[in-house]
């Protein structure tokens, strides 16, 4: 073996064990062999001899290098089985997407009120104290105020008071009254709905979430009546369950309307008959929404005068309506995501 030969040999078992491979190339050996190029016979060549050591240290360096990447990187178990060959994946199974079910009642009673000449509004996520609350005649410190307890944010709206997230969609009966009070003027009416998410601090069961769906209504012109509003809900839900109903309207209170009433609708699980359902609490009868005729104070707020033009307002639980639809025992399924629930729709 030459001198060479064995030089080379150290240095790459050096690079090899090392933990700083790159440091082999500042070894005394390889610098000496350098320095004696200066002396050598034939410098060209023993120059170059030297040059060919350097590179195969180097190329060893590199290997070394590549060797400790590999080692570091976390191996990874692929678990599905793969075929290089197949055209197509296979192991993937490809079900269609669906519309999730309140999506999809959403589109139909939009377009059921559409058709009724509503114009349909979205509401917020985010509001103020104004819009819940005194807007809708409930003055600071109503005791109503603790039916609507619902998530608050740190920030405050300019007040003072936190931001919150609406309990109900009536948070924009100001914004409809005010949007379109010019209509008023032309003798036409305000009619609009608003279907859209809310949320409440519930105590959860299969009736109630806390987060859930309601639609609001609002219609305001002269001479509107409490008929007119009963007429328009039995003319609605008739249309949506395409079916004569049997609902219950029962007189009830909230601030923003005067009178006020409760729609329910027979349990279609039990229809009163079993003491232990879970959705009517065998009750036999399902409370969809609540309703009644725009407050005064309510259409004072947003410049409207309540001597001249009357209106109706409802909020109706999507959640409840489809509920009843489709025969869902438990409202907790909409939220959760389960996908043999809502591959049905
Ligand atoms: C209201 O929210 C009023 N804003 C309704 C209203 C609008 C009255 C306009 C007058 C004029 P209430 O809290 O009763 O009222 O809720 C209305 C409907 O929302 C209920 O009938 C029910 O169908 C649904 N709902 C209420 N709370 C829940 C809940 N936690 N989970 C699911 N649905 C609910």
């Amino acid at each position: 073996m030459t001198d060479f030969d064995q030089i080379e040999q150290q240095l790459v078992e050096r690079v090899r064990s090392s933990k700083e491979p790159q440091s082999v190339l500042r070894a005394p050996e390889l610098k000496a062999l350098y320095a004696q190029i200066r002396t050598a016979d034939d410098k060209a060549a023993f120059g170059a001899a030297v040059n060919q050591l350097k590179q195969r240290i180097e190329a060893a360096i590199a290997e070394r290098q590549s060797d400790t990447l590999a080692a570091a990187r976390t191996p990874i178990d692929v678990t599905a089985p793969m075929d290089v060959n197949a055209r197509i994946p296979d192991t993937l199974p490809a079900y269609r997407g669906s519309r999730h079910p309140i999506s999809q009642e959403i589109a139909r009673l939009s377009d059921i009120f559409g058709r009724m000449g509503y114009a349909v509004e979205d509401s917020r996520e985010i509001d103020d104290q104004f819009h819940m609350f005194e807007s809708l005649n409930f003055p600071k410190g109503h005791p109503a105020r603790d039916d609507y307890d619902t998530f608050m944010t740190v920030e405050h709206d300019a007040d003072g008071d936190p931001l919150i997230a609406p309990a109900h969609t009536s948070t924009m009966q100001y914004r409809i009254l005010k949007k379109y009070r010019s209509q008023l003027d032309r003798g036409e009416a305000i009619a609009a709905i608003v279907p859209d998410r809310v949320f409440r601090n519930e105590d959860l069961d299969a009736r109630h979430e806390h987060t859930f769906y309601q639609v609001e209504g609002v219609y305001v012109a002269e001479g509107v009546h409490a008929g007119m509003l009963i007429a328009t809900l039995q003319e609605f839900l008739q249309e949506y369950y395409a079916q004569t109903l049997d609902v219950r309207v029962n007189p009830f209170y909230f601030p923003f309307t005067e009178p006020s009433f409760e729609f329910a609708l027979s349990c279609p699980f039990c229809k009163g008959t079993d003491s232990t359902c879970k959705v009517c609490s065998g009750e036999g009868w399902v409370e969809l929404l609540g309703c009644g005729m725009i407050h005064p104070n309510v259409l004072k707020i947003a410049d409207i005068d309540p001597a001249v033009y009357t209106g109706f307002a409802f909020g109706c639980g999507i959640d409840r309506l489809v509920m009843m639809k489709h025969q869902i025992e438990d409202i907790r399924h909409f939220e959760s995501a389960k996908l043999d629930f809502l591959r049905q729709f």
